[in-house]
């Protein structure tokens, strides 16, 4: 039997973190190559190399180097580059995971070159079409070979779609299970009293943590009203906020006014962000990644959307959303941090089955893959 040539594909910071427990175990796999090309979508040391560095990620094999341009300049640069590689590379078959420009751009070049594609993550939606990452998700679902679903709300929505049954499986979420493996080494990190010292407060003072990166999220209309529901919030509790490199340069833009009780820090490592994240009495953010990585770490998620693709967060009573605007953050988030709301949120019961959160996500991956393609 020949040997199958793998293209693993990264670009930004989550696809890097979600990607990193299954690539070692794709390199170990007899009867595979794998080849790992980063798009450079993200390219600060901050966005990208602290990740390979503390996640122990090997280099990559292809770098494209694209950098940051409009959606139509990105996801071009990302498909006209992947498909060179995959020509150069004699790539048999193509994995991407989520909902980026790189995830676009990169499965469209293989599926025009009918090189399958296997999508991690398939089957999320928010169903609002406006949003960059909806039409990503969507065409690329739609383009895909073999479709990985973090869960049955995934599944039974890549089914309402048409798509067929025999090529779903639901695998879990490798993000889970990369925050429960890696939190236990976050614990000795000092960026939390570190912050809390630059109010004065105790190490042990509580705190939120706060991450705003969306589109919607950081224009001139809806950021100052965003701010002042933040601000509202940390009247409460401080706001620990390691800020976007997107939302610092609309911040810096609008010179928008930020209270001294929320701390602005630059973008976090991995592990400062589980530390961040673990001790928090809770996290405002409109990340999606962040809010899986919270559940799993059991701090409430206060979302600053009006929709969310991890619904089943929302049905376990974790996660409550919030919106945007500014009296939406602010009185429906104070009234949200009361302790008894808290607590009821810190309790939820697990959500997930058992059987998706066994820490196994990489392995089902794998083994999926594995039974279709070698
Ligand atoms: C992208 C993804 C989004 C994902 C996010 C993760 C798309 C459409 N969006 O959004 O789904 O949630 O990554 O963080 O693919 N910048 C830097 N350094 C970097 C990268 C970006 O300074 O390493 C700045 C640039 O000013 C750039 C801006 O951030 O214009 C936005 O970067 P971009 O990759 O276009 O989108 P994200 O907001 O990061
Ligand atoms: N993250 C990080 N440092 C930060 C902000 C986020 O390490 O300063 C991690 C976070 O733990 C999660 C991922 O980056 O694993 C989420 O990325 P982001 O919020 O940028 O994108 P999304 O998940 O919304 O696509």
């Amino acid at each position: 039997m020949g040997m199958l040539t793998v293209c693993t594909v990264l670009g930004t910071r989550p696809e890097i973190i979600k990607l990193a427990p299954l690539i070692p175990l794709l390199d170990g796999q007899p009867g595979l190559k794998q080849i790992l090309l980063h798009t450079g979508q993200h390219y600060s040391l901050a966005m990208d190399a602290v990740f390979f560095a503390e996640l122990g990620l090997r280099g990559v094999d292809v770098q494209l180097a694209v950098g940051s341009a409009s959606h139509g300049v990105q996801t071009a640069a990302i498909l006209t580059g992947v498909e060179t590689a995959i020509q150069q590379h004699d790539i048999g078959l193509l994995l991407v995971l989520g909902d980026t420009n790189s995830t676009l751009g990169a499965a469209l070049a293989a599926a025009k070159l009918a090189v399958p594609v296997v999508h991690i993550e398939a089957g999320c939606r928010s169903f609002v079409r406006t949003m960059p990452e909806e039409i990503n998700r969507v065409l690329v679902d739609h383009c895909s070979a073999q479709l990985l679903a973090p869960n049955e709300s995934a599944r039974r929505q890549l089914l309402a779609e048409g798509l067929p049954d025999r090529d779903i499986t639901v695998v879990g979420s490798t993000a889970i299970d990369a925050a429960r493996a890696f939190a236990p080494r976050s614990q000795g990190r000092s960026i939390v009293a570190d912050s809390l010292c630059r109010l004065g407060l105790p190490a042990d003072a509580p705190y939120l943590t706060c991450t705003v990166h969306r589109a919607e999220n950081t224009t001139p209309e809806v950021l100052p009203g965003l701010l002042r529901g933040l601000s509202r919030l940390a009247e409460q509790y401080p706001i620990l906020w390691p800020v976007h490199p997107r939302t610092r340069r609309i911040l810096d833009e609008l010179t928008l006014p930020v209270p001294p009780q929320i701390v602005l820090l630059p973008p976090v490592g991995y592990l400062d962000m589980l530390a961040l994240l673990s001790n928090a009495r809770a996290l405002c953010t409109d990340s999606g990644g962040l809010q899986e990585e919270a559940y799993a770490l059991g701090t409430p998620v206060l979302i600053l959307r009006n929709e969310t693709e991890w619904t089943y967060l929302l049905d376990g009573g974790c996660a409550v959303l919030l919106g945007n605007r500014e009296e939406d953050i602010g009185s429906r988030g104070q009234q949200n941090l009361v302790d008894s709301e808290q607590q009821k949120m810190r309790q939820a019961a697990r959500v997930l089955s058992a059987q998706l959160e066994d820490g196994g996500a990489a392995e089902r991956i794998l083994a999926a893959i594995k039974a279709r393609w070698l």
